[in-house]
C-alpha cells in the first residue's frame, strides 16, 4: 500500500467517529482531504462543518457540505484532523499546511479530537518535522532569535502567509521530551500566535494507519 492509500484508510475509518446531525471540525492536509471526500458520501447524515483553513472551506463547500462560523456554534462533538508526528502520548507536531493555529482553536472547541495518520507520522520523540511557529511578521527576526536561544535552527517559511495574515517559522533540530512545557514556553513568546505542538491538548483517539490495517489508539 503507498501512503495514499494508508491515509485514505485512516480518513475513511475516521467516519465512524461522526456522530448523526451534529456540527463537526474538519482538519487540513492531504489526509484531512481524503476524510473530507468520505464526508461527502455520509453529508446528509451531517448538519455541517467548521474547517481549520481556507482551504478546507474551500473543499467542503465544493462537496455541498454546509459551513458554519465557529463562533455561531456552541462547541463541536469531533475533530478530524492528521498531523506531521504523533508521540505515544499522541501529543502532536501539526502546521505542516501552515494552519496550526486555526487547528487548534478548533480542536480546542471539540469535545473529541481523532487524529488520522498513516504509520510514518508515529515517532517516540517529537521534532524529527520542523516545528512550526506562525509569528505576527513585525515580530519575526525576534521571535527567530528566541527560537534559537531554546537550542533549535528558525528558518522562516519562504513565500508562506497564513489565513490569518502571519508567517510561519519552522524550528530545525529540536527534540521535544517535554511537550506541553515547551508549548507553553514557545507561546509565551511576544509575536507568537501559536506553535504546532498540539500537548496541552493532545488528540483523544489515533488512527494509525499501516499495511496490517488501521490500529485504534486510546489513552483517555
Ligand atoms: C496542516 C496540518 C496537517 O494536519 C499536517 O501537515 C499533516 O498533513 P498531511 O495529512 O498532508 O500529511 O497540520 O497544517
Amino acid at each position: 500500500m503507498d501512503q495514499n492509500e494508508l491515509k485514505r484508510a485512516v480518513a475513511q475509518a475516521a467516519l465512524a467517529y461522526v456522530p448523526e446531525g451534529q456540527i463537526i471540525g474538519v482538519g487540513t492536509g492531504s489526509t484531512a482531504n481524503f476524510f473530507i471526500e468520505g464526508l461527502a458520501s455520509i453529508r446528509d447524515r451531517i448538519r455541517g462543518a467548521v474547517a481549520s483553513s481556507e482551504a478546507s472551506a474551500q473543499r467542503l463547500r465544493v462537496h455541498g457540505i454546509p459551513l458554519f462560523d465557529l463562533n455561531d456554534v456552541e462547541g463541536l462533538s469531533v475533530y478530524v484532523d492528521g498531523a506531521d508526528e504523533v508521540d505515544g502520548g499522541l501529543c502532536m507536531i501539526k502546521g505542516g499546511g501552515a494552519a496550526l493555529t486555526r487547528e487548534k482553536i478548533v480542536a480546542a472547541a471539540s469535545s473529541k479530537f481523532v487524529c488520522i495518520c498513516d504509520a510514518s507520522k508515529r515517532v517516540d520523540v517529537l521534532g524529527r518535522f520542523p516545528l512550526p511557529v506562525e509569528v505576527i511578521p513585525m515580530a519575526r527576526e525576534l521571535v527567530a532569535r528566541g527560537l534559537a536561544e531554546l537550542g533549535g535552527r528558525p528558518k522562516v517559511r519562504e513565500g508562506v502567509i497564513t489565513d490569518n495574515g502571519n508567517v510561519i517559522i519552522d524550528v530545525h533540530g529540536l527534540s521535544i521530551t517535554a511537550p506541553a512545557e515547551l508549548e507553553a514556553r514557545i507561546n509565551n513568546m511576544p509575536g507568537v500566535v501559536t506553535n504546532g505542538i498540539f500537548a496541552l491538548r493532545p488528540a483523544d483517539v489515533l488512527l494509525l494507519g499501516s499495511e496490517s490495517g488501521v490500529q485504534t489508539l486510546s489513552l483517555r
